[in-house]
């Protein structure tokens, strides 16, 4: 009898639901879930602040790891660890906030040892992000010895882990953050120089002076502008997010005058073998950078008022659901 964190069309729109295994999605592979985690896509979805279930009653949650109960699947068996992110689970199909779920094959990676299930989820579809961002700024040509590099929405979930990821491969990262009471922290993900949210779209011009190689943007909106006008010549920028907003108020000039180019990064629909390659490169990361990463552990009771808080930009670090709690 799997307890739920359901989404409807309704008042109050999330509230927790006991459902019986036979209302669960007849999908090829059963999950107990050891963990889900909370993203601004979720909050969005739990608050209704976005919308992002595209039918409802909805099971929310974008992420899980769990163990296979049950598999029709010869890909996966019965006590194996698994990760599911993205595939539009969490807004077309049932996902993680639940104590048990099913979930197409198709959509599932091993974890990969040595990851432990707390650990995978302190990365989810966040730390997974940062991943790809890195590669895609990788693939681009982009190295440390081409200057200094900015993370936007730093203390966030993609953003601290877009850090640390950056500065163990070398990069010197600056972090625009709203968040000065982090700062001490953003420094021991690695951060060098902190730049104030607010100065950083202060004046927004459509080319200013070049002061960064690239960055992972998770902003949108002015912040992506800002970035952009700001980037040197033939520097790359990868866009994340739409923390802030999702228009993009900028010229062609950053592109056309000095060859910056705009990486778009989307977690949803990575095929699997760039999937499991981002999860083994993820695997590999020391103990220490999951100990750095600012973590609170809720019951799926506790949920909606998370997502609110999210919402309203005062949630930092990564919220971590434990849904037998
Ligand atoms: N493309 C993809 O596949 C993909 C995957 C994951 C997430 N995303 C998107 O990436 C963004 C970040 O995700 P997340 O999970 O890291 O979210 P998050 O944990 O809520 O972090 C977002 C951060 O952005 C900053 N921020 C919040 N509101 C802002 C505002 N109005 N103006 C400027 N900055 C603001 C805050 O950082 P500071 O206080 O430090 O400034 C906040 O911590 C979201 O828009 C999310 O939807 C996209």
């Amino acid at each position: 009898m799997p307890r739920v964190l359901m989404l409807r069309d309704d008042t109050p729109p999330a509230r927790i639901e006991t459902l019986d295994d036979n209302d669960l999605p007849q999908l090829g592979v059963t999950l107990d879930i050891d963990f889900s985690t909370l993203n601004y896509k979720d909050a969005l979805a739990i608050t209704g602040a976005g919308k992002i279930v595209r039918n409802f009653p909805m099971v929310g949650g974008i992420d899980a790891v769990g163990t296979v109960a049950h598999s029709n699947d010869a890909r996966y068996a019965s006590g194996q660890r698994v990760i599911v992110t993205g595939w539009g689970v969490g807004e077309r199909y049932w996902g993680g906030f639940a104590e048990r779920q099913r979930f197409d094959p198709d959509w599932l990676v091993p974890c990969p040892d040595p990851l432990s299930p707390r650990q995978a989820m302190l990365l989810g579809t966040a730390g997974f992000t940062a991943m790809l961002a890195l590669i895609r700024l990788e693939k681009a040509g982009l190295t440390p010895s081409a200057g200094p590099i900015v993370v936007t929405g730093a203390t966030g979930g993609v953003g601290c882990w877009a850090i640390q990821l950056l500065a163990q491969q070398g990069f010197e990262v600056h972090a625009v953050t709203g968040k000065p009471d982090k700062a001490q922290w953003l420094k021991t993900l690695g951060a060098h120089t902190l730049i104030d949210r607010h100065e950083f779209i202060a004046k927004v011009r459509a080319l200013d002076k070049a002061q960064w190689a690239g960055g992972v943007d998770n902003v949108g909106s002015s912040t992506l502008a800002a970035l952009l006008s700001r980037t040197q010549d033939n520097g790359c920028v990868a866009a994340v997010g739409l923390a802030g907003g999702m228009d993009l108020p900028t010229s062609v000039a950053p592109f056309i005058l000095r060859g910056v180019s705009l990486l778009g990064v989307n977690s949803v629909t990575v095929p699997y073998a760039p999937r499991l390659e981002a999860w083994e490169r993820l695997a590999t990361l020391p103990e220490a950078m999951f100990e750095a990463i600012e973590t609170e552990t809720i019951g799926l009771d506790a949920l909606p008022d998370k997502a609110r808080a999210m919402v309203d930009g005062k949630t930092h670090g990564k919220v971590l659901i434990d849904p037998h709690r």
